[in-house]
């Protein structure tokens, strides 16, 4: 019998499996009441440096639908934080950075940082979730051996004009105002950005391999703002390097992006082991596009998980039957949990995959 890790990792090896692995992006966040309680007494960022609530929070999930995979408690922005810019999650704003890097002097004041310092947090949480994992802590979701055994543990960084986005913006953006005015106007600015970004991500996920990270998954969640040219242009040749270097760590790399059904040829000339879809993305094409050895997780969309039992029943068999065929197959969501999702409705999801 397969173990969950070794269903998620043969899935994205491309090997055949007994069913699709599942986990979910954003499967622990504010939708489950176990989270915002341990949440209450903390911000985003103290919780994230106090190791054992982080990995408490990782698992929480896990304990109650019991997935396949985990995903560390972390964000995509801890990177900026740590090469020297202002961080803070401000409720109704999301998150802000200070100050916003406009011009060549704001790439030259972010600083190099060694993880081992800067993020020691994010290690050590890593390593609880890993002896916690491969504990047999989650028996009760055994399922008589057919749901059993160790979880896979997802590490992560975001991508190059994601990360990017949120540095030159200060915020969330719909435009992307600054960032694409600096690509057009500062192309060597713009160039050096995505290169540290580069430069401090492949130190940065080297640690959680090493601190038990089976698996990478890189966020492009913005980059399906560019065109297809620009994007092979300015942003592709940096995406190569993080994946070829995040590959070259030993583990299978998902490489995540929204809204980019334009985009597919770009993301697959990176090279991913996986690449994770939208529900935009049709998974026929999708499959035949790949091709036989590169793996594809999505891409249900997440809202229906506000819904009744009956969608989620019937959404989640559409999504399998899509997918079906294609030689490495993980479900997901096509973007993150939503904080109205219904606990309820996830384990209705579960069921009908494993089923
Ligand atoms: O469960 C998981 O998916 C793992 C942890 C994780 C978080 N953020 C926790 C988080 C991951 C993988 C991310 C990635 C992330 N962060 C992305 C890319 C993924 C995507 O959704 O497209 C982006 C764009 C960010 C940036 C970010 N972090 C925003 C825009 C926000 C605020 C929006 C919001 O939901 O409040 C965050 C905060 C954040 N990161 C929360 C969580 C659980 C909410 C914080 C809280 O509890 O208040």
């Amino acid at each position: 019998v397969t173990t969950c890790r070794q269903r998620f990792l043969d899935a994205l090896h491309c090997r055949p499996t007994d069913r699709p692995p599942a986990w979910f992006m954003r499967q622990a966040g504010r939708y489950l009441p176990e989270y915002r309680e341990l949440r209450s007494t903390q911000t985003f960022m103290e919780t994230l440096a106090d190791a054992e609530r982080a990995a408490e929070i990782t698992l929480q999930p896990i304990r109650r639908f019991g997935m396949d995979a985990a995903v560390v408690f972390s964000d995509i922005l801890v990177p900026l934080a740590a090469m020297g810019m202002g961080l803070e999650f401000e409720s109704g704003v999301g998150p802000v950075l200070t100050p916003p890097v406009r011009d060549m002097d704001g790439v030259r004041a972010l600083h190099d940082f060694d993880p081992n310092v800067a993020v020691a947090h994010l290690a050590e949480t890593l390593r609880i979730c890993r002896r916690e994992l491969d504990s047999g802590a989650f028996a009760s979701h055994d399922l008589g051996g057919r749901n059993a055994g160790p979880r896979g543990l997802i590490g992560f960084c975001g991508a190059p004009f994601t990360v990017a986005s949120y540095a030159v913006e200060g915020r969330g953006s719909r435009t992307f105002e600054h960032t694409k005015k600096m690509m057009w106007t500062e192309p060597r600015t713009f160039d050096a950005l995505l290169s540290r970004i580069v430069d401090v991500s492949l130190p940065y996920l080297a640690l959680q391999v090493a601190s038990g990270a089976d698996v990478l998954q890189l966020f492009d969640s913005w980059g399906g703002a560019l065109d297809a040219v620009t994007y092979r242009r300015a942003v592709l040749p940096h995406l190569m390097r993080l994946v070829k270097g995040a590959r070259d760590l030993g583990v299978p790399v998902i490489v995540y992006m929204n809204g980019g059904s334009h985009l597919l040829d770009e993301l697959l000339a990176s090279e991913p082991s996986a690449l994770a879809i939208d529900w935009r993305v049709v998974p026929k094409v999708a499959s035949a596009k790949v091709g036989p050895h590169v793996a594809l997780q999505g891409n249900i969309d997440p809202i229906v998980f506000l819904a009744d039992a009956a969608a989620v029943r019937s959404e989640t068999a559409r999504t399998l039957a899509a997918f079906e065929g294609h030689p490495g197959y993980v479900f997901n969501v096509g973007s993150g949990f939503v904080p109205a999702t219904v606990p309820e409705n996830v384990a209705v999801a579960l069921e009908t995959v494993r089923g």
